[in-house]
C-alpha cells in the first residue's frame, strides 16, 4: 500500500473527530458521514471568513460540538463575544442573543442562520409596554431579562440573565423599595419567592412566558422521583412556580450544567429544553440523565444546513440594530456586566 493511500482523507479525519466527540451515538447508520461533510465545509468557510460560531446549549450537539467556537448560556455567550477577535459572529441561538452580540460589537458583522429564530418571551413585550409600566410605577427601576428586543433593552435600567438575575435584583433592592421585572412572569415570581418579595407590592411583573418551560407540570417531578430513587431534579428558572417548588435546584442552563458537573447523584431530571439534556449526556457519559423531550421551535430552526447556506450567502441574514437604540441598550447591558462582576 503506498503512503498516499495510508493517509486519511479530510472527510475521514472529520468523521474520526466527530466520533471522538461522541456524535456517532446520535446519528443513524451512515449519517455521520453526511454530518462530517457539512461540518468540514462549514469550518473551512468559517476560517476563510475569520468568523466565530456562538452556540447556545439548546442547539443540537452537531452544531455545538461540530462547529461551535463559543458555547454556553446567554450570559457566557454575550460576555465571550465582547472578547472575540473574529471579524464576523455567526450566532447559533435566537435573535435577541445575536442582537445583544451586535450591540456589544458594533464594528463586527453578526448573523443568525434562520429567519425564524425568535423567542416567545421577547415577542411578548414592546418598548411602549415598558414605558407604560414606568408611568404606572414611578421611581421603580426596570430590570429586564435578556430575552427581549433591543428596543425593550433600550427602555431598561439593567439587563439580567438567568445566571445573575438573583444577584442583580438583590443589589436593586438595596437601593430601591420596589422593582419592575420584565417580561417573564414565572421567572419574576420565582425570583420574588427566593428573595421574599411580594408581586404587586415590591415587584411588578409582565405577563410573558416561555413556550417551552411554561408547559412543564409539577406532577412530573413526583412521578420520576418514585421511579428513580436518589433522583435530583433541576429546573430552569423560566418554569412555573408550582414546579419550581417541587425541584431541588432552580437556575439557568449554565448553573444547571455546573451543578451536574460538581455533584454525583444517582440520576438527574433536567426540566428544560431537550438540547440541554443531549449535551449533558455527551459531556458526562457516565452520569444518568432523564432529559425532557421538549424542543424550542426557535432554537431548532437552525441546522447545519442553514449555517452552510448562511456562509455561502450571508448578507440577507445580517443582524442590524439602529445606532440610537443600540447605544441606549448597551448602557443597560453594561450595567449587567458591572453588577454581575461586583
Ligand atoms: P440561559 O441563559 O439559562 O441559557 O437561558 C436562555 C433561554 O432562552 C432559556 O430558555
Ligand atoms: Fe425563548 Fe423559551 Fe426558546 Fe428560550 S426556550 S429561546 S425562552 S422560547
Amino acid at each position: 500500500m503506498d503512503a498516499e493511500r495510508l493517509m486519511a482523507s479530510p472527510l475521514e479525519e472529520e468523521i474520526t473527530r466527530l466520533t471522538a466527540l461522541g456524535l456517532h451515538r446520535r446519528c443513524a447508520e451512515g449519517a455521520l458521514a453526511d454530518t462530517a461533510a457539512l461540518t468540514l465545509e462549514i469550518n473551512r468557510l468559517k476560517k476563510a471568513r475569520k468568523a466565530v460560531v456562538c452556540a447556545h446549549v439548546y442547539q443540537t450537539p452537531d452544531i455545538i460540538l461540530g462547529i461551535g467556537d463559543l458555547v454556553g448560556d446567554s450570559y457566557k455567550l454575550a460576555d465571550d463575544c465582547r472578547r472575540t477577535g473574529a471579524e464576523e459572529i455567526i450566532f447559533c441561538g435566537v435573535h435577541f442573543m445575536a442582537e445583544t452580540a451586535k450591540i456589544l460589537n458594533p464594528s463586527r458583522k453578526v448573523f443568525v442562520p434562520s429567519s425564524n429564530a425568535g423567542c416567545s418571551l421577547s415577542e411578548g413585550i414592546t418598548a411602549a409596554d415598558v414605558r407604560k409600566l414606568r408611568r404606572e410605577h414611578p421611581g421603580c427601576p426596570v430590570v429586564t431579562y435578556i430575552n427581549t428586543s433591543a428596543e425593550v433593552k433600550a427602555e431598561s435600567d439593567c439587563i439580567v440573565t438567568s445566571a445573575n438575575a438573583e444577584k442583580i435584583l438583590k443589589e436593586m433592592y438595596r437601593r430601591h423599595q420596589a422593582v419592575i421585572f420584565v417580561p417573564d412572569r414565572f421567572m419574576g415570581a420565582n425570583l420574588a419567592r427566593t428573595l421574599g418579595k411580594t408581586p404587586g407590592r415590591d415587584i411588578f411583573l409582565w405577563n410573558s412566558t416561555c413556550v417551552v418551560h411554561e408547559r412543564f407540570r409539577p406532577e412530573l417531578i413526583d412521578v420520576y422521583r418514585k421511579r428513580h430513587p436518589g433522583l435530583v431534579a433541576l429546573a430552569h428558572a423560566e418554569c412555573p412556580s408550582e414546579l419550581i417548588a417541587a425541584v431541588d435546584f432552580m437556575g439557568g442552563t449554565g448553573d444547571m450544567m455546573r451543578y451536574v458537573e460538581s455533584t454525583d447523584a444517582a440520576a438527574y431530571l433536567l426540566v428544560t429544553e431537550c438540547g440541554f439534556g443531549e449535551l449533558a449526556k455527551l459531556r458526562f457519559p457516565k452520569k444518568n440523565f432523564i432529559a425532557m423531550c421538549r424542543l424550542c421551535p426557535y432554537m431548532k430552526s437552525i441546522t447545519l444546513q442553514s449555517v452552510l447556506a448562511l456562509l455561502r450567502d450571508p448578507a440577507p441574514q445580517e443582524v442590524l440594530v439602529p445606532a440610537a437604540i443600540a447605544a441606549r441598550a448597551k448602557v443597560a447591558i453594561d450595567r449587567m456586566f458591572e453588577l454581575a462582576a461586583a
